[in-house]
């Protein structure tokens, strides 16, 4: 929905002005999946799709919110925050408000309304595209001392509080710190991180497989346990390792058997793909794309094979990317499970690769795919109106 439409839309619902505008975008994860948990190493992009929030103070504890895309009205009061059941998509910015509380911010209540291009449910961070957006008009609003990196810290603290998924800090970290025509390589242990320069002659096309991915079933959770379970046992032979990012390759084949099959594939997954992301930088500085693009296809097979978080239409889609003219890389992106695939395509031959992979797999599957060519685009923004 156009800016004016959501304007109007703010005093229709609630008889007043906003008086700011926050907007955070989705992301596609391009190397460096299931390793932001394990203290390791990741590079996302922020996306030319958002959340928008516009918002008004308040001088009392009430907060409404109105979804535009969902044309429903939530209310709650900031002295007692819960979760909802009935507007679910309310409890971001619940989780969010809840946990500014928690860290001390001095707010008041407001009125929201929120709107946003992120698809939901498809693996490109819409959720945390949305709470970013939420800590960004709270900031505005009440002018609070926050930066963007504890913005990032304290949506991933809503996510995990109020929705039960306990991820990493990849999707709130790039939606809060992103930059326009870069990557951001964001090392999950310390946050120090980049803005690299991505090629502007290469496309970066989103398939989304049109199977729904519940990121708060338990598989997630599980995959955490398991790689929480791997590091554990291979501490005892790397006594000051932490979590996976600290054993090396070598490490885990030595102790493939003490691991057992299970956890042996989780850590080789994780501490391989940690050393493909970091291979993917220095690669991408000297500007070899066919190469960082092989490892797009290398991590997907660790992904399949390995960490198994991928499923036959996201194999499919992998499989007739890699056929089309033009292509470079092509993986699965974000938790698995459904959701979406990440191609690198030579820009000329970015028309040709839709027009070939969507019919052929909806054909095949019977699916209805989309499919998105995104812009790298910057982090959080929030305005006064
Ligand atoms: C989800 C989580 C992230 C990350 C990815 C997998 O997007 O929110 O923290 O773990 O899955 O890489």
């Amino acid at each position: 929905m156009e800016l004016s439409e959501l304007i109007t839309l703010f005093k229709e619902q609630f008889n007043r002005d906003p008086q700011v505008l926050a907007e955070a975008p989705g992301r596609v994860n391009l190397l460096g999946e299931h390793t932001d948990y394990n203290d390791g190493f990741v590079f996302p992009a922020a996306i030319d799709r958002s959340m928008k929030i516009l918002a008004s103070s308040r001088d009392d504890n009430d907060v409404r919110v109105y979804s535009a895309d969902f044309s429903q009205l939530s209310s709650f009061s900031l002295s007692s925050i819960e979760a909802c059941r009935s507007e679910t998509w309310s409890n971001y910015l619940r989780g969010v408000a809840d946990q500014l509380i928690k860290n001390g911010f001095s707010i008041r209540g407001g009125d929201f309304l929120i709107s946003g291009n992120v698809p939901v449910g498809a693996g490109l961070s819409s959720s945390a595209a949305y709470e970013v957006a939420a800590g960004a008009a709270f900031r505005e609003m009440y002018e609070l001392k926050m930066d963007n990196i504890q913005l990032a810290l304290l949506s991933q603290a809503a996510e995990r509080q109020f929705v039960g998924v306990q991820c990493g800090i990849m999707d709130q970290f790039v939606s809060a710190n992103a930059k326009a025509a870069t990557a951001l390589f964001l090392d999950c242990r310390d946050l120090t991180y980049q803005n690299i320069p991505l090629k502007t002659n290469v496309s970066i096309i989103v398939c989304d497989s049109d199977v729904q991915r519940a990121l708060n079933n338990s598989a997630y959770n599980n995959r955490r346990t398991e790689c929480e379970k791997a590091a554990k046992i291979l501490n005892e032979k790397f006594p000051g390792a932490r979590a996976l990012r600290d054993i090396p390759l070598q490490g885990v084949e030595e102790n493939k058997a003490k691991l057992g099959e299970t956890l042996y594939k989780r850590a080789h997954h994780v501490v391989s793909e940690n050393e493909r992301v970091l291979m993917g930088i220095d690669i991408l500085r000297k500007g070899d794309m066919h190469t960082f693009g092989n490892l797009l296809f290398e991590s997907h097979s660790s992904l399949k094979n390995s960490f198994e978080v991928s499923c036959p239409e996201l194999d499919l889609l992998v499989e007739l990317a890699s056929g089309c003219s033009g292509i470079l890389g092509s993986r699965m992106t974000g938790a698995g499970f459904g959701g979406c695939t990440v191609s690198l395509v030579e820009s000329g031959h970015a028309e040709n690769f839709k027009t070939t992979v969507q019919p052929e797999y909806d054909r095949r599957t019977g699916k209805n795919s989309r499919i998105y060519e995104c812009m790298p685009s910057s982090g959080v923004k929030a305005q006064k109106l």
